[in-house]
């Protein structure tokens, strides 16, 4: 990749940790469920393949728009060649525990950003008077004859996943629970939002209390459109300043974007906000920055490899700690062959600035690892190569076209290997 002349527009797709969340949440509906804004990526893709085999009815009337109807769903265990690879299939848990009061999956595979444990997302279900047994790579969750009893949560840790499976689970259970010490993400909210657009009694969602009082049932009446993707949005607000280019990142929720837009000021971008749109632009070499990535409002995990790589092209040393993940710093290995000078120790990495990266063969670990490879290669000198690019293609939707239409030099070469493991690794 060579950049060329990196200034224009981009919009920002669905978000993917918001609908990897939501369709799972439809389990919990009567009828059909409309919904806008769902990203094209392969999590999606592999997430509707999940429902299909469920019993679902899933109709895309355009590209990021689709109907799905869950009356037919007759199968509660799902298969575990489809789960045990995505992450985000815990969801299922929750929705169909709530729903049919039983439900089978496959234990979450953890992906290469160290141990995954679900411990949280089990309490939660267990407070709920759920049976929940781990036996061989299953879990297998069930509910009272009578259904689920609302009560009192306290997760241990701020955790987004078992948040929103806490609420997943209690939309419909009998009374009201509380949920505390919750994850204030704002896919969080939108999962909520989703669910009382259809019908439930949720109130918090944002802050660290949660209050979930069951309904009998969910009844979809309109469509819902899936707040933007924060990651994304975040990760071409870098792109433009690593750049020194100026680009207006249209459809993203500038909000969400403080932690992120709050960095990149400090590190010397321009970043104008306007209703649903940010300009970033960037004329210096950027200046080096502390990061301490932390529950949302904190500074985003998922944002860490690509403002690492703003790092190390800045004028000094910055420091990286990683607060959420155990090892979310592989990828330095991958930027140290680009000429970078990084040093990470366990969850800490001491980052020196360096005039120049060059171009190289390089991994994409995970998901946002190859998204700061492309980051890197947009600015370095010489042909960078990304290999493992089906992670990136889990959670960015078009992303080739996007930074191509942003001026950069970007080609996408599609092997066959890349197809077979598509959709086969999660986050
Ligand atoms: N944790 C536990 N026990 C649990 C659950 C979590 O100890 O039962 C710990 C984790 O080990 C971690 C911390 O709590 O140290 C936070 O984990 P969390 O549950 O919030 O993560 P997650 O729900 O599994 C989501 C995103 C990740 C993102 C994290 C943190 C989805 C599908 N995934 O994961 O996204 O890094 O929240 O914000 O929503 C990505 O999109 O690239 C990605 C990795």
């Amino acid at each position: 990749m060579v950049l060329v002349d990196y200034r224009g527009e981009v919009t920002i797709s669905g978000a993917k940790n918001a609908a990897v969340a939501i369709l799972p949440a439809t389990l919990l509906v009567n009828g059909k469920c409309h919904l806008e804004n769902v990203p094209d990526i392969s999590d999606i893709r592999a997430i509707i393949k999940i429902l299909k085999s469920l019993g679902s009815k899933v109709e895309y009337i355009s590209d990021h728009e689709l109907i799905i109807d869950n009356t037919g769903v007759n199968i509660t265990t799902a298969p575990y060649d489809l789960t045990c690879k995505f992450r985000a299939s815990y969801y299922l848990l929750g929705a169909l525990i709530g729903k049919f009061g039983s439900a089978q999956i496959s234990l979450p595979g953890g992906c290469n950003l160290g141990a995954r444990p679900i411990d949280q997302h089990i309490k939660a279900f267990e407070s709920l008077g759920a049976t929940i047994g781990v036996k061989r790579g299953n879990v297998y969750a069930s509910a009272p004859k009578d259904g689920l009893n609302a009560t009192s949560i306290f997760l241990d840790v701020v955790s987004v996943g078992a948040t929103i499976n806490a609420i997943l689970a209690a939309t419909l259970a009998k009374g009201t629970s509380t949920i505390e010490n919750c994850a204030k993400e704002p896919h969080v909210v939108d999962v909520a939002n989703f669910l009382n657009s259809v019908g439930a009694n949720i109130k918090g969602a944002g802050t660290d209390v949660i209050k979930v009082t069951g309904v009998k049932e969910l009844n979809q009446n309109s469509s819902y459109a899936v707040i933007p993707d924060q990651i994304e949005a975040g990760t071409f607000m870098v792109a433009a300043a690593i750049t020194k280019g100026n680009v207006l990142i249209k459809n993203c929720i500038p909000k969400h974007m403080e932690p992120i837009t709050a960095k990149l000021q400090e590190a010397g971008a321009e970043v104008i906000e306007f209703e649903d749109t940010i300009r970033v632009s960037m004329d210096d070499t950027p200046r080096p920055i502390n990061i301490k990535t932390m529950p949302y409002p904190g500074f985003p995990t998922d944002m860490q490899p690509q403002i690492c790589t703003l790092i190390a092209m800045s004028k000094g040393t910055g420091m990286i700690i990683e607060s959420i993940w155990d090892s979310r710093f592989q990828y330095t290995d991958e930027l140290i062959k680009m000429g970078a000078d990084i040093t990470a120790h366990g969850r800490t990495a001491m980052v020196k600035g360096v005039d120049k990266l060059y171009g190289s063969p390089v991994g994409a670990h995970d998901l946002r690892a190859g998204a700061a490879m492309i980051l890197a290669g947009l600015v370095a000198h010489g042909r960078t190569e990304i290999y493992d690019i089906y992670h990136i293609e889990r959670g960015y939707e078009n992303i080739v076209e996007k930074f191509k239409n942003l001026g950069a030099k970007i080609e996408f070469y599609r092997d066959p290997e890349a197809c077979v493991k598509e959709s086969g690794v999660s986050c």
